[in-house]
């Protein structure tokens, strides 16, 4: 077995959001948010769970630093909740909220773990929501004044930002789908708010900028790997039009592209989209469009479809054909797809650098007697994700880190804690945390800076 090493000062990592470990949705100040709100509803979430304990890393994290310090781990990208910081989404600052940012902070450096913050992993605070949420303008204003309190206390430590964990999920699966908070299903909407997204962001870029001097600003974004077995031009429609959908409305505005022209006409013929496009003023595309110096890869599965039978644009899951091992979230474990991304994002839109920011899979793997976690398939799947990883990097692809999902089993949106990601094992009855054989695997590759293909 050859060793594939990665490049010198690559740097490799664990993932959280603070929805899904922190618990203490109510302590110390903190505003409700739309992910309380939600969970809080009978009916949303598949196991009828909250995140209102979650994994208490709230109070735990100095033990969750010291594990991610025993498996090796270089860098750590978590969250910040926006209502414990400003618990009405503007105006009145919580102290406390920041001051638990900051001793997370100060903790990571202490252990020599570099601190890469994203500032909205989708727990808004209600009371932003109530002013009219994503689709309205006002929660983009809101945003940046976010931005801009949390960056003065901690941009003198943190020197990674993402302001944004996949719009996609922000916009679609929240405000079109319904099935993530605020559980709208309503294209208008979820157009609206993929907007406000991607212009808050390029509003607070320059934000970050001034009070975190010498930081790397990004956005992370989620990507699919669309591809059909169909053998029908309308097959190859439908892929391109799920890709457009979900990857290219986000990715190409923020390269100076705007939405995919395609794209406009497809939902405009289906009446989804109103072609003025409202929402968007004059001055938007130039913000959005703000330099950056990396992009956010989060990259899990490949998805097959074809073309709807009848005349309906949107195209159909094909599952017949998906043959591929599945995760227990039922994805299709597919490498080579991030192999593709890499390379696609590089060669077309040319960001000054990647991090995968998050890739990784959910088995439900437990002790055994010996209290022992074998999770084989885990190791299994990362290792084929990071030889593809490798394999952009050998084709000029400039990705510099690594972050797997997750650090610890968590709270996993609508699929509760069914859903087990974590690289260590979570006992939610006790909070004890058991390292799992992958997260023994990952500090020898880290070790190694490499992994034996
Ligand atoms: C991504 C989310 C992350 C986690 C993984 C499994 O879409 O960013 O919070 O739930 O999926």
């Amino acid at each position: 077995m050859a060793i594939q090493s990665f490049p010198a000062g690559f740097l490799w990592g664990s993932a959280t959001a603070s929805f899904q470990v922190e618990g203490a949705w109510a302590e110390d100040g903190k505003g409700e948010s739309i992910w309380d709100r939600f969970t809080h509803t009978p009916g949303k979430i598949e196991d009828a769970s909250t995140g209102d304990v979650a994994c208490d890393h709230y109070h735990r994290w100095p033990e969750d630093i010291a594990l991610m310090q025993s498996l090796g781990l270089q860098a750590y990208r978590f969250s910040i909740a926006w209502p414990r910081i400003l618990p009405d989404g503007v105006g009145a600052v919580n102290p406390r909220g920041l001051d638990f940012y900051s001793r997370l902070v100060d903790g990571l450096l202490e252990a020599g773990i570099i601190p890469f913050a994203t500032l909205y992993h989708w727990d808004l605070p209600q009371a932003q929501q109530d002013r009219g949420g994503w689709p309205a303008r006002v929660t983009a204003e809101a945003f940046v004044e976010y931005a801009d309190v949390v960056s003065r206390h901690l941009g003198d430590r943190v020197k990674h930002w993402i302001t944004h964990n996949e719009p996609w999920c922000v916009a679609f699966l929240s405000h079109q789908i319904g099935a993530h908070a605020p559980g709208w299903q309503d294209w208008g909407a979820a157009f609206a708010t993929a907007h406000h997204v991607l212009l808050s962001h390029g509003w607070a870029v320059p934000v970050l900028r001034r009070n975190s001097p010498g930081s790397e600003v990004g956005i992370t974004l989620n990507f699919e790997a669309a591809e059909t077995v169909g053998r029908r031009p309308a097959d190859r429609t439908a892929v391109n039009w799920f890709d457009g959908y979900f990857n290219r409305w986000f990715v190409q505005p923020l390269y100076g592209r705007r939405y995919p022209a395609d794209m406009v006409a497809a939902f405009t013929d289906a009446g989804l989209l109103d072609p003025a496009m409202p929402f968007v003023q004059p001055g938007d595309f130039d913000a959005i469009a703000v330099p950056t110096d990396f992009l956010g890869v989060n990259y899990y599965k490949r998805s097959l479809f074809v073309a709807a039978a009848d005349d309906n644009p949107m195209p159909v899951e094909d599952t017949a054909n998906a043959t591929l091992p599945h995760t227990d979230m039922n994805w299709e474990i597919y490498p080579e797809g991030l192999y593709n991304l890499l390379c696609r994002l590089h060669f077309e839109y040319r960001p000054g650098k990647l991090y995968v920011t998050e890739n990784g899979a959910s088995y439900k793997d437990g002790p055994d007697a010996d209290g022992v976690v074998h999770d084989q398939r885990r190791i299994d799947y990362l290792r084929s994700h990071f030889v593809a990883a490798h394999r952009a990097l050998a084709a000029g692809v400039p990705l510099a880190g690594y972050f797997v999902w997750s650090l610890l089993d968590n709270f996993e949106w609508a699929r509760g804690y069914l859903q087990r990601f974590g690289i260590i094992w979570v006992d939610y009855a006790t909070q004890q945390r058991i390292p799992k054989d992958s997260a023994r695997w990952l500090k020898g590759v880290i070790a190694a800076n490499g992994v034996e293909e």
